[in-house]
C-alpha cells in the first residue's frame, strides 16, 4: 500500500472512501464522532494541498434505495464544525449531476456524496457503477478501515480504475498497529478474546493461535470452548463443534488458550437475576455466564502484565449491568499498567472501545482501533484482503 505522506494533490479531485458509520439517534445526535475525527486528517491534508475532496461513505444497512435516517447529510452539522468550513453536499454518489456538481467546486472545498449504500450496486460490488464512481475524481484515497472487510464496489472494485490509490492516515495507522502483533519481536503477545458470539470471532482466534503467545477467553465464548473440552461429550452443539475445531487448531501451535477458572453466573438474561459465584465445573445448570469470576480476574491479569504486546476484543460479560463490570474493569486496568509498563495495547473496535471509554480507560491504551469486524477480519484472513489488496501497485 501506498501511503498520501509526500503527495501533492493540487488541482486534484480526490475521492476519498471514508467510514462515516457512526452512530446517531432519532434526533441526530451522533452519539460517538470518533471515526470521523480519525480521518480528519487525511481530509484536512487534500485541502492543504489544495485538492478538491470528494466524501464517499456508506451509513447504516439500508434496504431499498433511499432511506431519510441513512442519509450523510444528516451529518453535515457535524462534519462542518469539526473542520471548520462549509461541506457541500451532493443527492446522490454517481452520475451526470453530481459530475456537473464537482466540476463547480474550487480547490480547498470539499463536497460529501449521499451514502453509497442506496445503491444495491455497491453491495454486490458491480463494476458499472464502480466505474461511474471512478469517473468522478482522479485519485482514490482509501480512509475507511472500518470497512475493509467489505468487497464492495466503492471498496474493493472502485481503486483498481485509478492509477493514483492510496492508503489514507487512518488506514495506514490501523495496520501498523494490528501488525505489531504479528512481528514476534515484542513478545509474549496476549490476546483477549471475549463477546457473545463465537461464530464471530472463531476465524480471528484462529488466525491469532498461529501468532500469539496466550489466549485469554471470556463471555459468551467461554462455554462453548469449556464443553469442547470436556472429553465426555458425545454430541456437540454448532458452537461447541466450532471450539472443538479450534482446539484441533491450537494442538499444531505453540500457543495457550486459557479459560477463567470461575464465573459470574445468572440463572436468567435479567438486569435483576440473583447472580452466583462458581468454578466453571460447578456452575448451575442452564445458567448464562455474565463475567468472569475474582480469581479468573486475577489470573488474567498476571498473564496481561508479563505481556509485551496486548490486543483485547470482546468485553468479558455484560458490561452494561453494573454488577457485570467487575471483570471488563479488571482487564482493562491491567492492560493500562502494562502499558505503562511498556507494553504495546490495541484495543479492537465496537463494544470494547465502548466498554474502555465508559469505565473511562482510553487514555490509558496504546491504540483504540476504529474497526470491529474489520480488525477481526484482517486477523482472520491472514492480512490479505481484497480492499486493501486493490490499493497495491
Ligand atoms: C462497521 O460499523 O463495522 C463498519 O462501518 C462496517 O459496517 P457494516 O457492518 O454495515 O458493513
Amino acid at each position: 500500500m501506498i501511503g498520501i505522506q509526500g503527495v501533492s494533490f493540487k488541482d486534484k479531485k480526490v475521492l476519498i472512501r471514508v467510514d462515516f458509520n457512526v452512530p446517531i439517534t432519532d434526533e441526530g445526535v451522533i452519539t460517538d464522532d470518533w471515526r470521523i475525527r480519525r480521518s480528519l486528517p487525511t481530509i484536512q491534508k487534500v485541502t492543504q494541498d489544495r485538492g478538491i475532496a470528494i466524501l464517499l461513505s456508506h451509513f447504516g444497512r439500508p434496504k431499498d434505495g433511499y432511506e431519510r435516517r441513512y442519509s450523510l447529510s444528516r451529518l453535515l452539522p457535524v462534519l462542518s464544525n469539526l473542520l471548520q468550513q462549509p461541506i457541500r453536499f451532493a443527492s446522490s454518489c454517481i452520475g451526470a449531476a453530481v459530475q456537473e456538481q464537482i466540476g463547480m467546486l474550487e480547490p480547498g472545498h470539499i463536497l460529501l456524496l449521499e451514502n453509497v449504500r442506496f445503491h444495491a450496486e455497491e453491495t454486490l460490488e458491480d463494476s458499472n457503477f464502480a466505474r461511474g464512481l471512478a469517473a468522478l475524481a482522479d485519485v482514490y484515497i482509501n480512509e475507511a478501515f472500518g470497512a475493509i472487510h467489505r468487497n464492495h464496489a466503492s471498496t474493493s472494485l472502485l481503486p483498481t480504475y485509478f492509477k493514483e490509490r492510496y492508503a489514507g492516515y487512518l488506514l495506514q495507522q490501523e495496520i501498523a498497529a494490528i501488525d505489531r502483533l504479528f512481528s514476534k519481536e515484542e513478545a509474549p503477545v496476549v490476546a483477549i478474546m471475549g463477546g457473545s458470539k463465537l461464530v464471530d470471532k472463531a476465524k480471528p482466534i484462529e488466525g491469532l493461535m498461529r501468532y500469539v503467545d496466550h489466549i485469554l477467553i471470556g463471555g459468551g465464548l467461554v462455554l462453548p470452548f469449556y464443553h469442547a473440552g470436556q472429553a465426555k461429550q458425545l454430541v456437540y452443539t454448532e458452537t461447541e463443534a466450532i471450539a472443538s475445531r479450534l482446539f484441533g487448531v491450537l494442538r499444531n501451535s505453540h500457543c495457550q488458550l486459557w479459560l477463567p477458572t470461575d464465573v459470574l453466573t445468572a440463572p436468567e438474561m435479567d438486569k435483576q437475576a440473583m447472580l452466583s459465584t462458581a468454578s466453571l465445573a460447578h456452575m448451575p445448570c442452564n445458567a448464562n455466564i455474565v463475567d468472569i469470576g475474582p480469581a479468573a480476574q486475577a489470573h488474567f491479569a498476571a498473564q496481561i502484565l508479563q505481556a509485551k504486546t496486548i490486543l483485547w476484543a470482546g468485553p468479558m460479560g455484560v458490561f452494561e449491568w453494573e454488577q457485570c463490570v467487575a471483570g471488563t474493569v479488571a482487564i482493562a486496568q491491567a492492560i493500562a499498567q502494562a502499558t505503562a509498563q511498556g507494553a504495546y495495547s490495541i484495543v479492537g473496535g465496537g463494544d470494547t472501545a465502548a466498554a474502555v471509554k465508559q469505565i473511562g480507560y482510553e487514555n490509558q491504551v496504546s491504540y483504540i482501533s476504529t474497526g470491529g469486524g474489520a480488525l477481526l477480519a484482517y486477523i482472520a484472513a491472514d492480512r490479505k484482503l481484497p480492499s486493501l489488496e486493490a490499493l497495491k501497485e
